[in-house]
């Protein structure tokens, strides 16, 4: 009988990616995974530390783990035991706890720790120098968009954020690694592959000679079969005019961006300690809208930032408002132990918090809406990934066979629904966008092709 591990992951894409890794090796290493809510000898929780509710998040897993069965081995990776490894390993229900670096040991401690060794694992902080862990990038059951992460660390150290504490210093992928990656993933049949790091804009400069973004994607949109390139995050100082240029002369490249705004007032953004203000911001905005027709931006926004008054958060508000982002991810400002804004005065009460972000969250909603919206009446190509039948209702038949509701993603990161035969999943498609539901746009097969 092999040995059952479980996993669940919180908290970002970088995460969700070496998860992945870590479960491939743990395969190769024999063991089989099971779903989180089975009973299995060992329980892996890729842990997120961005926010306080996030740590509690990670708690909250691992006391389930526990409870599913007492006797298996409970082990905590990433951002939350490199963050407070002290706390975590006190927490009764964790046997073993690694940080966000050297984890594929991780099967041999488990298996060490189920047949009774003990085995103590230990974290290390990170110093000025760290290098790049290279996970290798495994197939994921059932998926059509492959995750890779090229870069990892930051070393930017904004007044609210963990994160560098959490990931260690800049470091990234050799773009020869990388390319032989992207070939793999075509190899394996995916079209669209979504480029993770923590500090991707950055992508390259540790690398002797130096690598960077730009030159990495003009090579990987050579590699044939890959179809799309989706960036995960950028921040706003790092688009420079090559990176415009690459953008604008490559479709391969998603109509999509993520760009952290974080606060649309410029006192805040000063005190958060981000590099650049709005009248940047807004012009970076439009130069990206101008050249790349059509693209979604989408944002983070931290309200509740020490010594935000109201007139900052409606400064902030109003400038999200008017930049029509096609979606937010909007945070209370949570204090991290460790992190210059933590020690500021004028720490925002939390329902003061509460109240600001229900009201970017709902302002994020309308934008979406909008966003959404202009695309009805049009074609546009949608990746379809997922089956998403409603149960218990009959499907109908056609020529090509039985017709299930699919879903996907156009290149802007739309969400479509079109009727079709289960072979389109993990093809793309020309879906003529008939009608906004909301939470996505139903597509109908468009009677012309287009070409
Ligand atoms: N409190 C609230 N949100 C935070 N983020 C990072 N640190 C904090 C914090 N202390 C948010 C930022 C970042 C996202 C990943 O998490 O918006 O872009």
């Amino acid at each position: 009988m092999p040995l059952k591990v479980a996993f669940h992951t919180l908290g970002c894409k970088v995460n969700y990616f070496e998860s992945e890794a870590l479960k491939g090796k743990f395969r190769r290493e024999g063991f089989e995974i099971v779903d989180f809510s089975e009973e299995a000898d060992a329980y892996v929780i890729n842990t997120c530390t961005v926010t306080n509710m996030a740590a509690g998040k990670s708690r909250q897993m691992i006391r389930r783990a526990k409870r599913r069965n007492p006797d298996a081995v409970i082990a905590v990776v990433g951002c939350y035991p490199q963050v407070e490894p002290e706390k975590v390993a006190s927490l009764p229900e964790v046997d073993l706890a690694l940080g966000t670096d050297n984890r594929l040991r991780l099967p041999d401690l488990i298996k060490r720790k189920i047949y009774g060794e003990d085995v103590t694992s230990g974290i290390d902080p990170y110093g000025k120098k760290a290098s790049f862990e290279r996970m290798p990038w495994v197939p994921e059951q059932g998926r059509t968009r492959a995750f890779l992460k090229i870069q990892d660390g930051c070393n930017q150290y904004c007044s609210y954020c963990i994160i560098p504490f959490a990931r260690g210093p800049l470091r990234s992928l050799s773009p020869e690694k990388g390319l032989a990656y992207l070939h793999e993933i075509k190899d394996h049949g995916y079209k669209e592959v979504v480029l993770t790091g923590i500090h991707l804009g950055l992508y390259g400069v540790d690398l002797d000679p130096p690598a960077n973004l730009s030159s990495f994607l003009q090579k990987a949109v050579l590699v044939p079969g890959i179809e799309r390139i989706r960036l995960s995050s950028i921040e706003p100082s790092d688009f420079d005019d090559q990176l415009l240029t690459v953008l604008k002369e490559n479709q391969k490249i998603c109509r999509h961006l993520h760009i952290p705004l974080q606060s649309g007032d410029d006192l805040i953004l000063k005190r958060m300690g981000r590099p650049y203000d709005t009248a940047f911001f807004a012009g970076l905005l439009e130069k990206l809208h101008h050249s790349l027709p059509d693209l979604a931006v989408s944002t983070d926004i931290i309200v509740g930032f020490p010594g935000e008054e109201e007139e900052h958060f409606q400064r902030s508000y109003n400038f999200v408002q008017e930049f029509a982002f096609s979606r937010l991810h909007v945070f209370k400002y949570s204090p991290r132990r460790g992190t210059r804004a933590a020690e500021m005065k004028n720490q925002v009460p939390n329902r003061v918090k509460e109240e600001r972000s229900r009201k970017m969250i709902a302002l994020g909603e309308q934008l979406s809406q909008n966003y959404q919206e202009k695309f009805v009446g049009r074609v546009l190509p949608v990746l379809l990934e997922t089956v998403v039948d409603k149960p218990g209702k009959e499907n109908q038949v056609s020529e090509e066979g039985i017709v299930h509701c699919l879903e996907g993603l156009t290149t802007n990161y739309l969400h479509v629904r079109l009727p079709g035969p289960l072979h389109w999943r993990g093809s793309i498609q020309n879906a003529y966008l008939e009608k906004n539901c909301r939470g996505y746009l139903q597509g109908i097969k468009p009677t012309i092709q287009l070409s």
